[in-house]
């Protein structure tokens, strides 16, 4: 696997793999890589020749009260997952190279990135599109490989690819999850081991939720509260709890065929996130 950190050496070598016709495959990260990143590498070794990932912890995604200094950085362990995954490219800018001076320009995308996360981290989403877009004209992959873990973030990167004509498949991958149904993320190291013991709690009550749905449950805004009644007794604090239509986030109404519950809930020093999407009928 190669790595380079400057936008110059990167451009140089998408240039090769172009003129040799090679499809690309692109994982974007912020490292600290576990089993649920290797899940993408995976995909994307399976649908092209080249994978190229990145590892950049992007400063205008992170609020001011955020954790962008405390964000584990753990380069060398990450090459050798990457490498153990068959990655040929990790790319790993510093903040100057990708927002060099001036920088005035931002991807925003409206209303939806207000919603769910959006509404308790306001910057959030556009600092996403704005990194993301700047990744997808460097990199210019065929296919771009997220996780559905991040439902709201994978859904908002779809709508600027469709909507801006960017000639990219976008790719979602399911979520990994440890043996207790924990998803797996960088910010569950922020879990003391008590916290670890009650987190798997959300899943549950997303799974619980969704069964309650699927056996034909109508009062959706009892069973909202009810949800988040566990989680505050589990020792969480809610943030969001939300039942939505899988295409636009907007709140489902009882007979929407595709849905996604969406969920969020502060823990410690960590914000757990995750989601169950499936369809009625
Ligand atoms: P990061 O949190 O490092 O996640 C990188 C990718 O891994 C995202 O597509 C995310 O959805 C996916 N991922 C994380 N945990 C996962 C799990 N348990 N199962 C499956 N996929 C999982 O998301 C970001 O970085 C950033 O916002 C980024 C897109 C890189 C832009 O800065």
């Amino acid at each position: 696997m190669k790595t380079v950190a400057s936008i110059t050496e990167l451009r140089a070598l998408i240039r090769e793999f172009k003129r040799a016709h090679k499809t690309i495959a692109f994982v974007p990260t912020m490292g600290n890589l576990h089993s649920g990143h290797m899940r993408l590498v995976k995909t994307a070794r399976e649908k092209a020749d080249i994978v190229v990932s990145s590892i950049f912890v992007n400063p205008t995604q992170f609020g001011e009260n955020e954790d962008l200094d405390a964000y584990p950085r753990t380069l060398e362990e990450d090459k050798k997952k990457l490498i153990a995954e068959g990655c040929d490219l990790l790319f790993t800018p510093n903040s100057k190279e990708m927002y060099p001076s001036p920088d005035l320009v931002r991807v925003i995308t409206n209303h939806i990135s207000t919603l769910h996360c959006g509404a308790s981290r306001p910057i959030h989403f556009n600092g996403v599109t704005t990194v993301v877009a700047k990744f997808f004209n460097l990199v210019q992959p065929d296919y771009a490989v997220f996780g559905l873990k991040d439902f709201q973030q994978f859904t908002i990167i779809k709508m600027m690819v469709e909507e801006l004509m960017m000639p990219i498949e976008m790719v979602g991958v399911d979520t990994g999850r440890a043996d207790d149904g924990l998803a797996h993320s960088s910010r569950n190291n922020y879990l003391t081991a008590d916290e670890r013991e009650v987190a798997p709690t959300l899943y549950q009550v997303l799974q619980d939720t969704r069964k309650a749905i699927l056996t034909g449950e109508l009062d959706w805004s009892t069973l909202i509260k009810q949800a988040k009644v566990r989680l505050s007794a589990a020792g969480m604090t809610p943030d969001y709890f939300s039942i939505c239509r899988q295409h636009d986030l907007e709140p489902a109404n009882t007979d929407d065929p595709d849905l996604v519950i969406l969920a969020a809930a502060y823990l410690g020093k960590a914000r757990l996130i995750d989601n169950i999407h499936f369809s009625q009928n």
